[in-house]
């Protein structure tokens, strides 16, 4: 134990406990026990901090990214109420814990911006502790950069240890310096620790972790480590408990789920775990995310054109829809093997709705390689479309490539793609309208409380009058009107 630990602990009267706590023999063996071991431990301290506090001390996780990052949330989230800590509704917290993404570099500057705007409460609240995970730690420069000019910042750790969190929580209370703890991978996949769901009734659920695909623009493979599948009987369990807690609705995740299952030890297709998933009594509705179209398999497309369950709705990423960009992107698909499969998900699953992720701007695209990408645009006549710039990551082969393209030109292409894609979901989204459908109540309306907010199996959002007694059912809505990209509704 370093010097400051020991004078810290001396002051607050901790001393013969933690002793007591970090002795070797008390900590138990297997890493979920530990974990809940020193969740316990962490309750001991915050209950004495609150003593010194007068008042209950509170938290805020603030989520950037993606789904997996969602997920993770809810894991910290469940650790820190464990603790006792308190959700607070702003980050005029006690602990605001960021969970980074940094797959585009818009997504690193938020958390700096942020960082500055969090010092200034941290000088008002002697309390007040900053926390640091995610993607975004788990390259050097940003940890380093955090070291020298963020010093405010307690905690920093990164994705492959997130089921340490309670253990560095224990340390990072105990301790007056910045704790930093960064692996470079992990091969642990630990089950069981305890998760508090944002939503009551619909949940993620991870069914593998990192990627093994490089695609060459993208960081995720750097930060999210090799690809590790649970096994399907963890899953199932997990799906089981949450159906058993009320929840309606999965979303089973993961960076490419059609790659599940290939490194079990008794390998099995995402296919059939689907077909296993589609089994749980009392679940209803099955999501996925995300589909790489080069290992979407015919078996897959067979099982979601016999499903009951599994929603008519697809994200099948097309990136570019040149062949010669999808090549230096490493994504081993053509646009023709793109287009060949859209074709065959159709004619199994007509009423899929189809959307995707593109990126505008890759070095060398030129305004040729652009035309195939609305070419495609124009051929699958997406439901919708995430558009992104594309964003020069360092250490991804993208970023040393010739020909990065000048940011007025990406900007022109961005916007007459994003006025096609617009277009065609609105007109695609018209055809539902005088339909009556099921729809998943979700929430109130964010801007009028008197609507009830939710989601269509194919993924689309109706807003209708309704009580708010009516979350987590499934309801067939009129959809009276088409508004573009949403519906308003009536009860039938
Ligand atoms: N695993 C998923 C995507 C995860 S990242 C998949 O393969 O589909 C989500 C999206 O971010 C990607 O589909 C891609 O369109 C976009 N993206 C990733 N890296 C990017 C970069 N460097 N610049 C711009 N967009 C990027
Ligand atoms: Fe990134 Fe490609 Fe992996 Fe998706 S499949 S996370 S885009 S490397
Ligand atoms: Fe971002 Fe990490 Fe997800 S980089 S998109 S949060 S996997």
């Amino acid at each position: 134990m370093d010097r400051s630990v020991h004078s810290l602990l001396k002051e607050n009267n901790f001393m013969m406990r933690l002793e007591d706590v970090l002795s070797e023999d008390k900590i138990p063996a297997t890493e979920v026990e530990r974990q809940y071991y020193f969740i316990d431990v962490a309750k001991q301290i915050l209950e004495d901090k609150e003593k010194e506090a007068g008042r209950k001390l509170t938290f805020c996780v603030n989520t950037f990214g993606c789904q997996m990052n969602a997920r993770d949330s809810e894991k910290l989230i469940g650790i820190l109420e464990q603790v006792g800590y308190v959700q607070a509704d702003s980050e005029d917290a006690d602990f605001v814990l960021y969970n980074t993404c940094t797959v585009r570099e818009n997504a690193n500057n938020k958390v700096y911006g942020h960082l500055g705007y969090l010092h200034n409460k941290k000088k008002k609240n002697p309390h007040m502790m900053i926390a640091l995970c995610g993607c975004m730690m788990q390259e050097e420069h940003v940890v380093e950069t955090i070291r020298k000019k963020y010093r405010f910042v307690d905690l920093v750790f990164g994705t492959h240890n997130i089921y340490k969190f309670a253990e560095l929580l224990v340390r990072s209370l105990l301790s007056e310096s910045m704790i930093v703890d960064i692996w470079k991978d992990t091969d642990q996949i630990v089950e069981d620790l305890p998760i508090e769901r944002k939503y009551s009734f619909k949940s993620g659920v991870n069914i593998m972790f990192g990627c093994n695909n490089f695609c060459s623009y993208c960081i995720v493979p750097y930060v999210r480590g090799r690809e590790r599948s649970r096994k399907p009987i963890d899953i199932i369990r997990e799906i089981e408990k949450l159906v058993a807690d009320g929840v309606v609705e999965v979303m089973l995740l993961g960076q490419n789920v059609n790659s599940y299952g290939k490194n079990l030890d008794e390998p099995v297709t995402f296919a059939q775990l689907l077909e296993q998933v589609e089994q749980i009594e009392g679940l209803e509705r099955i999501r996925f995310m995300t589909s790489h179209p080069k290992d979407l398999s015919d078996e897959l497309i067979e099982v979601l054109g016999k499903s009951k369950k599994v929603c008519k709705h697809l994200h099948l990423p097309l990136q570019s829809g040149s062949s010669k960009i999808l090549q230096k992107m490493n994504r081993h698909y053509t646009k023709e093997d793109y287009l060949t499969l859209v074709d065959k998900i159709r004619a199994a699953v007509p009423d899929m709705a189809i959307t995707t992720d593109i990126i505008v701007g890759f070095p060398g695209e030129t305004e040729e390689d652009f035309l195939e990408t609305l070419d495609v645009v124009e051929k699958v006549r997406y439901d919708s479309a995430f558009t992104f710039i594309y964003s020069k990551r360092t250490g991804t082969p993208a970023a040393s490539m010739d020909d990065q393209i000048p940011s007025d030109v990406v900007k022109d292409r961005f916007d007459r793609l994003l006025s096609r894609v617009q277009a065609i979901s609105a007109e695609k989204a018209k055809v539902y309208e005088g339909k009556t459908v099921d729809v998943l109540v979700e929430e109130i309306n964010q801007h009028d409380a008197s609507l009830m907010t939710g989601r269509m199996s194919n993924n689309s959002t109706v807003h209708f009058p309704g009580e708010a007694d009516l979350i987590g059912q499934i309801l067939p809505i009129k959809l009276v009107e088409c508004k573009g990209f949403y519906y308003i509704g009536e009860r039938v």
